[in-house]
């Protein structure tokens, strides 16, 4: 990830001596620095190049600082600057500060003093543009990037491909670690294709447990075995004319995968205990953790069914300052209020590797914004590694089904944003029943929409 350059000063200053030494102050505390020794010259190299500060003499031959403040208000440049000034210039310097002066330093003040103040300066004003930036993007945003937030270049070509191969009606593999945005793009794909009128179909191949997973599918006829009451359409009907979306497809039962294969190569069904073979139209999108290419479980023949084309989604910590964009977004969709992130917490951010990727990074960010004293470093440092989330070997197992059953609602109602029929049908559970356990949990739709 991108951390940022060195903080780049202007100091003007006409003192050859004070110039030279203040330079090298500056430089000795980590700055880089460019000094002028008239106002004018000054002025005109920070109009021109970005510099994080300007520290300045408020008496030079050619200009005074006052004008060199007006002037850069004039050009809306908002670089901080930092005047020195001596005995006699603390009335302008006060003016200057009411003129929009980040501070004045009265000679003579010692190194440290300096370099802190000019510290901060840099600090603010980095802050406050970047934060301008990313809350520009959020802002101008629309379409496919609205959703797909991310202004990294990989996040760009990411982009183009999802729009490309949506109005492609193949089939497509998407790999990409853990949180990083598999279901997202699916959905993209979805939404940007042809079929977006009809359904997406999200069907967690992981989860489901192997002697119901036919029955999921492909539906059943009444009696077709102990506990079929009654016909049940299976996810393909269920999909016909939309997309069905096979995710953590890798742990599809080795029997299942022959099943889907002819499904795939015939277009048709047939539900359990009938004999009836239905036509289906269904376009199939994948997503897997591992490489299916090879894979010792997965079914050779079906993968190259499945990979027409592929899509690789880069984890967080490849996108540049994508992360920062995120957090900002996330925050301000929690608490429009929330304040900003500061340059340790920016920092923390970015050189964090977000193994559960925007997930975890939305967690945190929703965390910040519910919590007002608390940093990006004390949320991270405090929470239990992914791994050992889930089993805790101290805690009844009660609390520990009932915080794992929440968690499963509440991150199945993030992903599909609060549309209650999805999450029915991706745990299949009946209306009803996942009315109660919500109210059971606490948990509002709206807070998810
Ligand atoms: N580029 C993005 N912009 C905005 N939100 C994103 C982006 N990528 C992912 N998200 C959000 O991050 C969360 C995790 O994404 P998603 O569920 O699609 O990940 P996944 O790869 O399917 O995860 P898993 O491997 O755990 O199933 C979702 O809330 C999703 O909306
Ligand atoms: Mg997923």
């Amino acid at each position: 990830m991108t951390l940022q350059t060195l903080p780049r000063i202007a100091l003007i200053e006409d003192d050859e001596i004070v110039r030279q030494t203040t330079c090298q102050w500056l430089e000795l505390a980590g700055f880089e620095v460019e000094a002028f020794s008239h106002g004018k010259a000054g002025l005109d190299a920070v109009l021109q190049h970005p510099f994080d500060a300007v520290v300045s003499d408020v008496k030079l031959p050619d200009v005074d600082g006052l004008s060199i403040l007006n002037e850069l208000e004039l050009h809306q440049v908002a670089t901080p600057v930092l005047f020195i000034t001596g005995h006699g210039d603390v009335d302008m310097a006060v003016g200057a500060l009411q003129n929009g002066a980040f501070d004045f330093i009265e000679k003579p003040f010692e190194p440290e003093r300096l370099s802190q103040r000019v510290s901060e300066a840099v600090d603010s004003y980095r802050q406050q543009a970047s934060t301008q930036e990313r809350q520009a993007y959020l802002a101008r945003i629309s379409g496919l990037e609205k959703v797909l937030i991310g202004q990294s270049r990989v996040m760009q070509q990411l982009r183009e491909q999802v729009a490309k191969l949506a109005r492609i009606d193949t089939n497509v593999i998407i790999y990409g670690e853990t949180g990083c945005g598999k279901e997202l793009v699916a959905t993209s794909l979805h939404n940007e294709s042809a079929r977006q009128a009809q359904r997406f179909v999200p069907i967690n191949c992981g989860a489901i447990p192997e002697n119901l997973f036919e029955s999921e599918l492909f539906g059943h006829e009444s009696g077709a075995f102990t506990g079929a009451n009654q016909r049940r359409i299976g996810k393909f009907e269920y999909a016909h004319k939309g997309t069905l979306f096979f995710d953590e497809v890798e742990s599809m039962p080795a029997s299942m995968q022959v099943k889907v294969l002819r499904a795939l190569q015939e277009h048709t069904i047939e539900r359990v205990g009938g004999n009836q073979s239905i036509a289906i139209d269904t376009r199939v999108i994948a997503a897997a953790k591992a490489d299916l290419n090879g894979h010792e479980t997965f079914r050779q023949d079906l993968y190259y069914r499945l990979n027409v084309a592929q899509i690789h989604l880069p984890p967080l910590r490849e996108r540049e300052d994508d992360a920062l964009i995120l957090f900002e977004h996330f925050t301000r969709q929690t608490n429009p209020e929330t304040r900003l992130a500061s340059e340790a917490d920016r920092h923390a951010i970015l050189s964090y590797s977000w193994p559960g990727n925007i997930r975890e990074l939305r967690n945190v960010a929703v965390r910040f914004a519910l919590d007002d004293g608390i940093s990006v470093m004390e949320i991270l440092s405090n929470r239990p590694s992914s791994t050992m989330e889930a089993v805790q070997s101290d805690v009844p197992l009660l609390i520990q089904l009932h915080n794992f059953e929440r968690k499963v609602l509440h991150e199945c109602l993030v992903a599909h944003q609060g549309r209650i029929h999805e999450v029915m049908l991706a745990l299949d559970l009946p209306r009803r029943t996942l009315n109660q356990k919500m109210k059971k949990f606490g948990l509002n739709r709206a807070d998810y929409t």
